[in-house]
């Protein structure tokens, strides 16, 4: 059956076999700390087991939601940062049609899904409300604490523009949110509204939330088959069970620890297709937030390829050897385009003529890790069969699983991130929000 696979031998040249196997004690201490919730930051293991535990009745309220969200609305809004924003938009990217949004909107079974909250940018919000002004939109809030100052801004912006529109009862019908159970403003202001409510569960932090109805939710909006990722995930959930060689969260566990501690101190996770660029950035935050931290950490980068050989190509073949890869490779594309022959060949491109564009670039990706493994550069290799909702399942459980081993064989706390308070108090003192008067006056002594 088809599934991902990992593939480590092109790091051997950095660190032996002996060396990554040496850490799998730690990794399997790590996996029990994990099931048996007996390591740092027990309270947030919600997500280990979320992909088994997700009730029909669940998925179907889901898809219940998305379906009144879709026959109301040509637009949905998702609102959201950090962890409330990643996880759907690396599934959409990764499904989408790359030129959907430029597409006349005409399919009933989708929204277009557009992303607001995950920035302070002025013109981005006035331009997305300009071009919300004559359109048929919705809104998903998420916010876990419900307090977050960017989607607070953005969602207050873009309801006041809905009930503006439509009413504030029709706005109040196309308003989801997705919140804690209990706490936040967001809470509370979803009771007086009597908006449609999803919730975030206590025990999964942002970073693993997007098997919740956090990513599922726009993730069915935007017509993409939630019930396939979640099985994805739920093989990737089997799969992950036992500290064994099989095991493919624990192998990249032990390769990128292994690595780190031979001085490999920045990953940088490689696409080789376009679609996969959000993907990069959902994992950089799991990554960056759970081990960043205790001043230690392999610091997550990505890129694009092959565009970014033609910019960031240099450092990697040449620069200073702190780096290794991890590549995500996609086996089959959805789609065929075959090269034509030109009788001019003004080009010199005939060589190519009748391949397949895909092959062109697989010969880039396989040239490409021939040279950088040549250039001291160690490369994990991760091959998902083909970009569907069944895969990306797999690879979001895969790597949420081994980025909690792999937080423990670093021995720090995997699920929280307390350094991201420390620009929120600073910011929160410079514009003078009540209760912050001592830091205001301190900051502005400083300044
Ligand atoms: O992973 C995390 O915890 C963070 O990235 C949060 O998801 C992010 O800060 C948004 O928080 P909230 O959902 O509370 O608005």
């Amino acid at each position: 059956m088809a599934t991902i696979n990992v593939d480590v031998k092109n790091v051997l040249g950095t660190v032996t076999a002996e060396q990554i196997q040496s850490l799998n004690p730690e990794a399997a201490a790590g996996l029990d700390k994990l099931h048996n919730g007996t390591g740092l930051g027990s309270d947030f293991l919600g997500w280990v087991n979320l992909p088994s535990e997700i009730t029909e009745a669940h998925l179907a309220d889901i898809e219940a939601t998305a379906k009144s969200l879709t026959d109301n609305c040509d637009y949905i809004v998702a609102v959201g940062i950090g962890g409330s924003y990643l996880g759907a938009k690396a599934v959409i990217e990764a499904l989408a049609d790359q030129f959907s949004q430029l597409r006349p909107q005409d399919d009933p079974r989708r929204c277009r899904v557009l992303f607001a909250g995950q920035n302070i940018g002025e013109d981005y919000l006035y331009e997305l409300q300009d071009f919300l002004a004559d359109k048929r939109f919705g809104i998903i809030v998420i916010s876990k604490s419900g307090t977050t100052t960017e989607p607070a801004i953005a969602f207050r912006l873009l309801k006041e523009q809905l009930e503006k529109q439509v009413g504030k009862a029709e706005a109040a019908k196309r308003i989801v949110a997705i919140t804690d159970a209990k706490k936040g403003a967001l809470r509370q202001l979803a009771t007086e509204e009597g908006y449609k409510t999803f919730i975030i569960p206590d025990n999964v932090g942002g970073r693993f939330s997007v098997l919740t109805p956090v990513g599922l939710l726009p993730i069915a909006a935007a017509g993409y088959d939630i019930r396939a990722l979640v099985d994805g995930a739920r093989r990737m959930e089997a799969r992950t069970v036992e500290a064994s060689d099989e095991n493919p969260s624990l192998l990249y566990a032990t390769t990128r620890n292994a690595l780190y501690r031979a001085g490999r101190k920045i990953e940088i996770m490689v696409n080789y297709n376009p679609k996969l660029h959000f993907f990069g950035e959902w994992w950089k935050q799991l990554y960056g937030e759970s081990e960043g931290k205790d001043h230690k950490g392999i610091f997550p980068a990505s890129v694009d390829f092959s565009t970014d050989l033609h910019s960031m190509g240099q450092w990697i073949q040449d620069g200073e050897r702190t780096i290794f890869e991890t590549v995500l490779s996609v086996e089959e594309v959805a789609h065929r385009t075959i090269i034509p022959s030109d009788e001019a060949n003004l080009d010199g491109l005939n060589y190519l003529a009748g391949k397949r564009v895909d092959q062109v670039n697989k010969m880039a990706e396989l040239g490409t890790r021939i040279a950088h493994v040549d250039g001291g550069v160690p490369v994990i290799r991760v091959t998902i069969p083909a970009l569907k909702e069944e895969y990306l399942g797999e690879l979001i459980y895969f790597f949420e699983k081994a980025c909690g081993i792999s937080g423990y064989i670093l021995d720090v706390n995997p699920f929280n991130q307390p350094g991201v308070e420390a620009y929120k108090r600073n910011m929160f003192a410079l514009l003078e929000k009540p209760g912050y008067e001592a830091e205001t006056a301190a900051i502005k002594s400083r300044i």
